[in-house]
Formats: C-alpha cells, structure tokens, sequence
C-alpha cells in the first residue's frame, strides 16, 4: 500500500504589507470594521513584477529545503491557483521551469479557496496510482489582480502568498498510527456559481475581471460545509474530533473559523489561525498556515492535522493527515 507523506513544508509571503489604515484612506472603511467582521489586521500584497508562479517557486524551493530534497527530485507538480501568471499554459509548467525540475507532471487545479484540498487530493492519487514518487503541492495566488480596489466589501479582505508541501510516496506503514494522508473528501454545489466569481475570463468577456461575492450566503454555507467536511474525513477514518492534534482551516475571516470549530468542539488552542496577518490568500491559505504552525512547533511528525476549505463554485473539502 502506498501512503503519500508530507516530507516538507515552505512558504512565502510578498514584501509589501498593506494594514487596514492603508485602505482606510483610500476607500469608505475603517481598521475598526474589519478586525470586527473579519479579524484581519493587515495583508501582504505582490509587487507589480511579482508573478503568481514567483511566489510558488520561492515556497517550493523553501518546502525542498525543508525536506532536504533537490529540485531534481520533483516528479510532479499540482499548483492550486485562480490567478494564474497567463490563461494557459498552467503556470505548473512556469514553476517547473522556474524551478529547474525535470521532466514530469505539472497541472494546475482550479477549487478557489478549496484549491489547496482539491490540490492534496490530485496529487495524493497521483502517488498513490504510481504516476510519480515525488510531488510538489503548491497554492499560490495574487488575488490583488483580482480585486475591484473601489469595492470596500471585496478589497479589504484577499491577500498575496504561496505555500507549499512537499509529498512523497511511502510504502511503510497503513495503519492510522502512521504519517501521511488518511482520508479526503471533496464536493462542490455548482447551484452558487454566482455567489463567488470573478465577473470576467477568456470565454465569457474577453477580460480577466473583478471578484464579486455575496458575502452573507458564502459566510452561511462555509460554516457548515467546512463542519460536516472534517466530521466525514473523521468518520471515514473512525477516529474523532477528541483525536485531533490540529485544526487547520482555510483563512478568510476569523467569526468563520470560529463558528467551525466550535460547531466541531475543537478548543481555540488546536485551531490555526493566520487570517489576521495573512487575510485570505484563496489556495495558499492552508500551506500557510501549515507552514506557522510548523514553525512555531505546534507541527511535529505524528501529530493529527485536519484541513478544510470552501470556496467559490461553491467548492470545498477536508483532508486528515497525520504530519
Ligand atoms: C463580507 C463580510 C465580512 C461582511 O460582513 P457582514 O457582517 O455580513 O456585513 P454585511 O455584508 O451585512 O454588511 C453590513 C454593512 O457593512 C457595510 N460594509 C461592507 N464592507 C465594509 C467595509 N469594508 N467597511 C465598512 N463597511 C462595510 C455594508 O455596506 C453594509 O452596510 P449597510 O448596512 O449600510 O448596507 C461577511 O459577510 C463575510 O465574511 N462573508 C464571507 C466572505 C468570505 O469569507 N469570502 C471568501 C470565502 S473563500
């Protein structure tokens, strides 16, 4: 049996912070109003020649390192992304070049916000199918192209930034007692395709468009989804919420976070939470987050780390992994 397990994990944020102040004096809001509703203080936003696949190259290069791995090694690449450097080709192949990797699989997946988990699960079939033994899962975004900067309830709340997990194929091991990844569920519900979009793209307007939300329905829905999504990645499993080491929501706004886990049960300490330095970075807000908690040692080999996510489509899903 092949288990695919995490070898390293790296991130990266742009230089450039942009706190609440920032936008307050160029748009009717307040650092008061949006720490309320949303808990974020303050982004990080990509230079002008700073590329979507930049900042993937620099979080994979960091999770390599952690892993102790070589570009060399890398025999697939999932990038998890709604702002692709250009429309085609995926701006895999840019990291893959960017990078120096070989030869071998590079795509992107396109979940939104769900990116990230849609991204694991692509790439966990790839080295569980045996179509490579070394992968690279990247969620990078410059959702700052994507914003309408006259649009104080979208522009306060997106963020720039990449991270990345390093997975590799494993036949050691296939109890629940060993590392990698145990279960996965992904699912989406087309019918709120207009709840969260982006109002341009090649086919529809010729144009690359702003992102436009109906904030209150997406808020409704994510509590739930993201709930029921880790209880049936537990379920599956047989393991419960009491087992959990780590809770690793996506970030877009703290009441969210707050809501899921406490519908879950799982106490404040066991739940990461960067959306207040990073705001919602879409696909990189997990691996970011995976990436401080590993940092600040909540992280460690064998610890049982749940992520989810939910995003536009709508789409969303959860992974249980053990580190
Ligand atoms: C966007 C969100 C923070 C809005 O919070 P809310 O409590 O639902 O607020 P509402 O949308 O009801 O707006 C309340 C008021 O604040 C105003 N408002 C919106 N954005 C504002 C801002 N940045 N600053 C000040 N006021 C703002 C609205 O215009 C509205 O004013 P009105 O009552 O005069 O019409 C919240 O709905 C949310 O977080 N939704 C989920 C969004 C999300 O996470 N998307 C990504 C998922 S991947």
């Amino acid at each position: 049996m092949i288990r695919s397990l995490v070898a390293g994990v790296g991130a990266y944020l742009p230089a450039r912070v942009v706190d609440n102040d920032a936008l307050a004096s160029r748009l009717d809001t307040s650092d008061a109003w949006i720490r309320e509703r949303t808990g974020i203080t303050r982004r990080h936003i990509a230079a002008d020649d700073e590329l979507t696949s930049d900042l993937a190259v620099e979080a994979a290069r960091r999770a390599l390192e952690r892993a102790g791995a070589k570009p060399a090694a890398v025999e697939a690449i999932v990038l998890a992304t709604s702002t692709p450097d250009h429309t085609f080709p995926a701006t895999a192949t840019a990291v893959q070049r960017k990078l120096g990797a070989p030869i071998g699989i590079a795509l992107d997946v396109q979940a939104v916000c769900a990116g990230f988990a849609y991204g694991l699960a692509v790439a966990d079939s790839l080295l569980r199918l045996g179509h490579a033994r070394t992968a690279l899962v990247i969620g990078a975004e410059t959702f700052s192209r994507l914003l309408d900067w006259n649009d104080r309830s979208t522009a306060v709340l997106f963020g720039d930034g990449a991270g990345a997990l390093l997975l590799r194929a494993d036949r050691q091991g296939g109890t629940l007692a060993d590392r990698g990844l145990l279960a996965t569920k992904l699912a989406a519900d087309g019918r709120h395709y207009g709840d969260l979009w982006v109002d341009g793209g090649p086919s529809a307007t010729r144009s690359t468009g702003h992102l436009r939300m109906n904030g209150r329905e997406v808020f409704r829905h994510a509590v739930a989804r993201l709930a029921e999504s880790v209880l049936a990645v537990l379920g599956e499993t047989g393991l419960s919420v009491d087992d959990l080491d780590l809770l690793v929501p996506h970030q877009a706004n703290l009441r969210i976070i707050e809501a899921v886990a406490k519908r879950l049960g799982v106490p404040a300490e066991k739940t990461v939470v960067t959306v207040d330095r990073h705001a919602n970075t879409s696909a990189a807000s997990i691996p970011l987050a995976l990436d401080v908690a590993a940092n600040d040692g909540r992280l460690v080999a064998g610890r049982l780390v749940a992520v989810n996510a939910l995003g536009g489509g709508f789409a969303w899903g959860a992974t249980l992994l053990r580190w």
